[in-house]
């Protein structure tokens, strides 16, 4: 079985982040997202993964090639975000297998095995995974039958027929490349893959579900951020590779090659990304730092700063979510009011 990861699409509920960074690569307790997708499908044990790039493709694919996989990688470019649908079309050359779609930005606690394992036991022509979510509006949603069979399913219902959400984890035989080719674009101008799934159930192929345990992320938004990273942190188990003088580590906390903690707090769960300088400061519970970032006379708490960011006289900062090379200042000269340069789409509470 085959993997296929879709990396491409511009982001947009998570600007400005993502003027300068593929959503998929944002850290989730110091990973990017879609290295999670990356580990599951190796896990199941796809040999040859093909990765969907867009706008960001080189960043991509320099992120993913500065780690060893134990699958080999293609990278298949995507000009336009036209639907999930149509990136089946655009990687048709390479999906001559049954194969595993999985959305980059969606993180499963339970991984995919036991999910591939009955796809493959079944004999269905797709599979889907499906979860109970608050909000199916948001999603595309499944309709069963008496018996449990999928009835119907329709993408972000107005009015939800039940709560079992798609997941953006896909099982398919080539035969979705015939679906793929059927269909028309939805409302939002898209290639739904929800109504090419539809489309073979209509046409009489044989479409399974298995039903997700543990919990599930999709990652859109930066409140998903931040709750996946709560939920990674809070299986963490401690460690501690760097020094910390005159300073409290409490709980499980992960302090990386080269930290040098001073003077400071550090309560987990938490992670301290490598080479890390901290300084008369508190770092909270469900707090994930980059690597090579200062932080000194700050107190920081469930939040994501990425690598090398300097947060010098932060004051109380809580649920943020902070680039790569940032650098936040207290101004000390008079007058100390905050002087401030932000990019399109940023939020600054309090
Ligand atoms: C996509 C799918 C939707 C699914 C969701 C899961 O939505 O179209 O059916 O429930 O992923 O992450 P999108 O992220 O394109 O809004």
């Amino acid at each position: 079985m085959k993997g296929l990861i879709l990396a491409g699409g511009h982001g947009t509920r998570l600007r400005p982040l993502t003027y300068s960074q593929q959503k998929q690569l944002i850290p989730v307790a110091n990973k990017p997202i879609l290295f999670y997708a990356l580990e599951d499908l190796i896990e199941a044990g796809a040999k040859e993964i093909g990765i969907i790039v867009g706008p960001n493709k080189e960043q991509v694919r320099a992120t993913v090639e500065s780690e060893n996989w134990d699958a080999g990688i293609n990278f298949i470019y995507q000009e336009e975000p036209k639907g999930l649908a149509h990136t089946i079309l655009v990687a048709k050359e390479f999906l001559d297998e049954p194969f595993v779609m999985y959305l980059g930005d969606n993180i499963l606690r339970e991984g995919i095995e036991k999910h591939a394992k009955k796809f493959e036991e079944n004999k269905n022509d797709a599979s889907i995974m499906l979860t109970e979510v608050e909000n199916p509006r948001q999603f595309g949603i499944a309709e069963l039958n008496d018996d449990g069979t999928i009835k119907r399913l329709i993408e972000k219902p107005k009015d939800p027929p039940s709560n079992l959400a798609l997941v953006g984890i896909y099982f398919f035989k080539p035969v979705i490349l015939e679906a793929c080719k059927r269909i028309k674009p939805s409302w939002r101008n898209e290639l739904e893959i929800t109504d090419a799934i539809q489309w073979l159930i209509d046409n009489g192929y044989k479409v399974g579900w298995t039903k997700v345990e543990g919990w599930w992320k999709d990652t859109g938004k930066t409140e998903d951020i931040l709750e996946a990273n709560r939920l990674i942190l809070d299986g963490i188990q401690m460690k501690n590779e760097g020094t910390a003088k005159d300073s409290r580590i409490i709980g499980r906390v992960i302090i990386e090659k080269g930290v040098e903690v001073k003077d400071s707090i550090v309560k987990g769960p938490s992670l301290i990304g490598g080479g890390c300088k901290i300084k008369n400061s508190y770092i909270g519970p469900y707090t994930s730092v980059g690597n090579d970032c200062v932080i000194e006379d700050t107190e920081i708490e469930d939040s994501i700063v990425m690598d090398n960011s300097e947060i010098l006289g932060g004051g109380r900062i809580i649920e943020s979510l902070i680039g790569k090379e940032v650098k936040i200042r207290r101004r000390e000269e008079l007058p100390n009011g905050r002087k401030l340069i932000v990019g399109d789409d940023s939020e600054i509470v309090g």
